[in-house]
């Protein structure tokens, strides 16, 4: 079994962040939502990955290398232009060969890891799985009509009318059959190779397609708030953990479900928890509230947070009202404003958006 990663496409909806940033390497409790993708496949045995890439190939690459760091063997395969998953799987065939192989969008978080789904597959004698979740948003994503059997009768790339609220979760099992199917299929309205269409030809043509119904949570990471949610929902599974050489002070209160990572300083703060305070983090005479990811070399002087994710080097002093529901990316600076005329200033990268 091998692993294929999709870390292509710009992400644009959540500009400002990912004009200097690849989506993917954005920190969900302080780990890229790429790092998270690599470790769950290498949690379910898989260790020869291949990586996706488009245009932020280069930062990808640099901050992942050969993978030896997560004990995986990577391999980068360039997709120069974006023409869809089905594409990805196309120009990736050298790689995989004729292996059974787990594909998984980079931006995607699920609950629970994917080791059960990876067993169930090497197990049966499907041609593909794929995981479909319920949805309040189906026309969102790819939406899967089903017989009454619980069998699939079809697979439709983001419907106007949704025949179900089943939406296709960004994780598939293939075996060597989906060659065919993705060079069968034409590019979607979007001109795109969906994928949808692949698994849809596959199910036309005789294949055993196994629909799993993922019961936990699932977020694909598209907008700052689904950031946030996943941030949220990951902080509720990750252990506690209080680094040796992180420092608490006795005027501040930290409750156990708390992370401070090495160096972290709490100085005459209260800290509630789930919340994950990032390496050489100072947090001064400040609240930070539950569902909140601090990275690392942050100052917080002063204020209070909530379910907020502040990227590293950032700093927040002295505001007066709760910072809450935000997301602030790197070297980024917030702070009180006393001088005349009153009133509030603001330096704002293009795309930002600012609530007052
Ligand atoms: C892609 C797939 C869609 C799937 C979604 C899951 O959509 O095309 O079927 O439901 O991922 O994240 P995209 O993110 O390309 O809009």
């Amino acid at each position: 079994m091998k692993g294929l990663i999709l870390s292509g496409g710009k992400g644009t909806r959540l500009y400002p962040l990912t004009y200097t940033r690849a989506k993917q390497l954005i920190p969900v409790a302080n780990k890229p939502v790429l790092v998270r993708v690599i470790e769950a496949i290498r949690e379910a045995g898989v260790r020869e990955v291949g990586i996706v890439v488009g245009p932020t190939a280069a930062e990808i690459q640099d901050a992942l290398g050969d993978g030896s760091e997560w004990d995986v063997a990577l391999s980068y395969i360039h997709q120069a232009s974006p023409d869809g998953l089905a594409h990805a799987v196309k120009i990736s065939q050298d790689f995989l060969g004729d292996d059974p192989f787990v594909m998984f969008l980079g931006d995607n978080v699920i609950e629970g890891g994917i080791s059960g789904l990876i067993r169930d597959f090497a197990d049966k004698q499907w041609n593909s799985q794929i995981v479909l979740k319920e949805v309040e948003n189906p026309s969102e994503y790819g939406v899967a009509k089903m017989r009454p059997d619980g069998s699939i009768e079809q697979l439709i790339e983001k419907p106007k009318s949704p025949p179900s609220n089943l939406a296709l979760v960004g994780i598939y099992m293939f075996d060597h059959h989906i060659f065919e199917a993705v060079n069968a299929i034409k590019p979607s309205a979007r001109g795109e190779y969906e994928i949808t269409d692949a698994i849809q030809w596959l199910i036309d043509h005789g294949y055993m397609v196994f629909p799993h119904i993922h019961r936990g949570w699932w977020i694909d990471t598209g907008k700052p708030t689904d950031m946030l949610d996943a941030n949220s929902h990951v902080l509720e599974e990750i252990t506690p953990c209080l680094h040796p050489t992180a420092a608490v002070d006795s005027d501040s209160s930290v409750d156990s479900r708390v992370t401070l990572q090495a160096g972290a300083k709490i100085v005459n703060s209260v800290i509630r928890g789930p919340t994950i305070i990032g390496k050489d983090t100072l947090i001064e005479n400040s609240y930070i509230g539950p569902f909140t990811s601090i990275y690392h070399g942050c100052q917080i002087l002063g204020c209070e947070i909530e379910r907020s994710i502040i990227l590293e080097n950032s700093s927040v002093v002295d505001i007066d009202s709760t910072l809450r529901d935000s997301l602030i990316g790197r070297n980024a600076s917030v702070k009180r404003s006393d001088g005349k005329p009153s009133g509030i200033k603001m330096n704002l990268g293009d795309h930002s958006t600012l609530w007052v």
